[in-house]
């Protein structure tokens, strides 16, 4: 199993939720974030605006797949991310040991 943590830009949010629900992924938890990548944030612009803080609004995408999906979740996030423009976020991927559905002991991907 691999955790798959995405951070993109609000507004991208609907059309990679859909994108990965399209390629079966079971669950999937949102965080709003905020954030600043290598440009630390000041040359950024977020809905038209220039922003004068240093830390932009994002989304964080958390996601739990088991390895014969990631590949196809990492493709489908970035086809509905990409503008090709700075702060179109950025893909983290780690192993998972573990997951466990409180509900009835079911363990490893089956509980996914
Ligand atoms: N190394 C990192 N660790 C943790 N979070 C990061 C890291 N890099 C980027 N992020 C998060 O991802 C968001 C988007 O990053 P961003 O796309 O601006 O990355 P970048 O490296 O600056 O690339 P680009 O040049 O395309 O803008 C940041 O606002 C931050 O929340
Ligand atoms: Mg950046």
């Amino acid at each position: 199993m691999q955790k798959i943590e995405a951070v993109i830009q609000p507004s991208k949010l609907d059309a990679v939720k859909d994108a990965l629900v399209e390629i079966g992924v079971s669950g999937i938890t949102i965080l709003e974030a905020r954030g600043h990548g290598r440009q630390k944030g000041h040359t950024e612009f977020y809905r038209g605006r220039e922003y004068a803080v240093d830390l932009l609004p994002k989304v964080k995408i958390e996601l739990v797949v088991g390895d014969d999906l990631l590949e196809k979740a990492i493709q489908a996030i970035i086809a509905a991310a990409r503008t090709g423009r700075i702060g179109d976020g950025k893909i983290f991927v780690s192993k998972i040991d573990e997951a466990i559905r409180i509900r009835n002991d079911e363990r490893g991907e089956i509980a996914l």
